[in-house]
């Protein structure tokens, strides 16, 4: 079976959980309203190399500001487009630029809480978003 079921109840908001799927790691957040207002803020959009993820990278219905099915999760390929080093969450708060985006420790990659790419990162491209689908509003399947 080629898909993965995930039971989304004991995320909290602002966390993430990371599972696996096809050998990769895939990360989960559940976001905060302060999470979706830091990926709109005009500010940090200026700061990303395809803010409009332009470069594909995630299906049709995950092609919006938020690249995620529903806004309040976001599911990511948690693989670093550089050189494929895991990143790591950057929990909401825990940092000043922390607003639940990932670090990528091998050589300094940054992607906000949408798996968006920072312009002075060297990966190339935004994580990428795998298909996913709500099975209930705690439920989805990835695959
Ligand atoms: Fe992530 Fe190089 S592998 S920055």
């Amino acid at each position: 079976d080629r898909t993965l079921e995930v039971d989304l109840s004991s995320l909290a908001p602002g966390q993430d959980m990371t599972v696996q799927w096809q050998d990769w790691p895939i990360f989960i957040q559940r976001r905060t309203p302060q999470m979706l207002a830091a990926l709109q803020t005009p500010g940090h959009i200026a700061t990303l190399r395809d803010a409009d993820s332009k470069m594909l990278q995630q299906p049709k219905d995950a092609t919006n500001w938020h690249r995620s099915v529903r806004a309040d999760y976001g599911v990511l390929v948690g693989i670093c487009t550089h050189l494929g080093c895991v990143p790591s969450f950057e929990k909401p708060g825990s940092a000043p630029e922390a607003e639940g985006g990932y670090f990528c420790p091998c050589h300094g990659s940054h992607f906000d809480a949408a798996g968006r790419v920072a312009q002075r990162a060297p990966a190339p491209y935004n994580l990428p978003v795998p298909p996913v689908t709500f099975l209930s509003d705690t439920k989805i399947r990835i695959g």
